[in-house]
């Protein structure tokens, strides 16, 4: 489904009321994709240096406890060579904590996890778990990185990962990108008002507020008009859609889709206040 560019309830505002929206290009299924012959092609390192140079913002990647795409050694060589911020989603745990602390990347998100998944498929339950994420998100804090908590654009998950400590939050745009895909047009406006709550609530707790998971030419732009929406971070389309287009020419188009996009703002008078 194509998400309409505007609608009554919104109205034009001045880029000026926010700021721009960067993008990070996850490059974990360049890893699939290696990873299904094994060998060295293709290599995330260099779809990355690709990435930056097609006006990728920072790359992020998710090194998964079973090692399924992104390898310790990716990990270790994206950190020694790109140019823009690295940032390491991960589980919470013992393990990834202490590849965190070796390899110090810019920032780190922490993801709920589970082996049988195909992929992440919700945010993490910070209420449940609000005692070891505290510990951890200082033990990364205090080495100076960024830490930022996936959950769902809940108001129960918000409050809780500024009562931890976290700087950011990712709100998990999964459910709202299932809807458009099932041309479910109030399924999409309910999931995008709960986006859209959640990312006020969100700023107004002091948190920097990113987005991602399952977004598209399609479904980013609506995305990228929440005013407290900062970061956009997009995979497994941009990496599908490169086999299409090529890998720059699918990110150039992503920036174009949420630069036109944040032109017209959701909320726009609150944005400016
Ligand atoms: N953000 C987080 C926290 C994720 O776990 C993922 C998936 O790895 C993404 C963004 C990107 O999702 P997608 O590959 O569907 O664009």
């Amino acid at each position: 489904m194509t998400t309409p560019v505007t609608s009554p309830a919104q109205s034009p505002a001045p880029t000026k009321a926010a700021p721009r929206v960067r993008l990070g290009v996850n490059i974990d299924h360049v890893a699939t994709i290696r990873n299904a012959r094994g060998g060295r092609h293709p290599d995330p390192l260099r779809a990355a240096q690709l990435a930056i140079g097609a006006g990728a913002d920072g790359i992020t990647a998710h090194l998964r406890e079973d090692r399924r795409h992104i390898s310790d050694a990716d990990i270790a060589r994206l950190k020694a060579e790109i140019t823009r911020p690295l940032n390491l989603e991960m589980a919470a745990t013992d393990e990834m904590l202490a590849i965190a602390l070796r390899h110090l990347p810019h920032a780190c998100c922490l993801v709920p996890e589970k082996r049988e998944e195909r992929t992440t498929e919700g945010g993490l339950d910070v209420v449940a778990r609000e005692d070891d994420l505290r510990a951890l998100v200082q033990r990364l804090a205090a080495a100076g990185i960024r830490v930022s908590l996936f959950v769902e654009p809940a108001p129960e998950a918000i409050v809780a990962a500024a009562r931890i400590g976290a700087q950011v939050v990712e709100l998990h745009t999964g459910a709202y990108c299932e809807r458009s895909l099932a041309d479910d047009g109030a399924g999409v406006a309910r999931e995008l008002e709960r986006i859209d709550t959640a990312a006020e609530a969100a700023a107004a707790a002091g948190l920097e507020v990113h987005a991602g998971h399952g977004l598209t030419f399609n479904t980013a732009g609506a995305v990228a008009r929440v005013p407290e929406v900062v970061e956009l971070n997009i995979g497994h389309f941009l990496v599908g859609e490169a086999i299409f287009t090529g890998l720059g020419p699918a990110i150039a188009q992503m920036r174009v889709v949420i630069d036109e996009a944040r032109k017209t703002l959701l909320r726009p008078s609150r944005a400016r206040s």
